[in-house]
């Protein structure tokens, strides 16, 4: 049996990731509404990914004996000024989700927990693609800031994306 802290921890992750899950609905909602199908699909993907990183934390806790605790969810900001705040909002959520993912980090090296630092590896390489996509998609809306066929290209690139479930393999 693992600490009870690492368990809570664990477990506050698993709202944290279904928050951002919602988040990224909510910016979905926003590209439907504008027409921006590109922009809406690339926050779909989002989403899904998020769920599957809640899953992989939910996983964890049984196969390490504990128990999962489903916290409230609370409602994600739907007001958004432009693409540029958009992708602002995206980065400092990420940077937010880094910081307690680093703090779960802190918590399995204090406890000398070493599967716990190994399965919580997998995040923190996670957690760099998800800050450099993040920084990346903010520079280019910021270069084509009033500039629709900026903006429509982009939006055919990230129509591409497709999903694929986040796995630890
Ligand atoms: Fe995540
Ligand atoms: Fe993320």
């Amino acid at each position: 049996m693992r600490s009870e802290r690492l368990i809570k921890a664990l477990n506050e992750q698993i709202k944290l990731e279904f928050e951002s899950s919602y988040a990224y609905i909510a910016m979905e909602a926003h590209f439907k509404k504008n027409n921006l199908d590109g922009f809406a699909n690339f926050f779909h993907i989002q989403a899904m990914e998020e769920r599957d990183h809640a899953y992989l934390m939910f996983n964890y806790i049984y196969s390490i004996g504990g128990e999962v605790e489903l916290l409230d969810i609370s409602k994600p900001n739907n007001i958004f000024k432009d693409e540029v705040d958009v992708f602002e909002q995206t980065l400092a959520h990420e940077q937010k989700v880094t910081a307690s993912i680093n703090n779960l980090m802190d918590i399995a090296m204090e406890d000398k927990d070493y599967s716990a630092q190994a399965f919580l590896q997998w995040f923190i390489k996670e957690q760099d693609e998800e800050e450099e996509v993040a920084t990346d998609l903010l520079e280019k809306v910021k270069m084509i800031k009033s500039n629709p066929s900026g903006l429509f290209m982009l939006d055919s690139k990230l129509a591409q994306r497709i999903y694929t479930p986040a796995t630890m393999e």
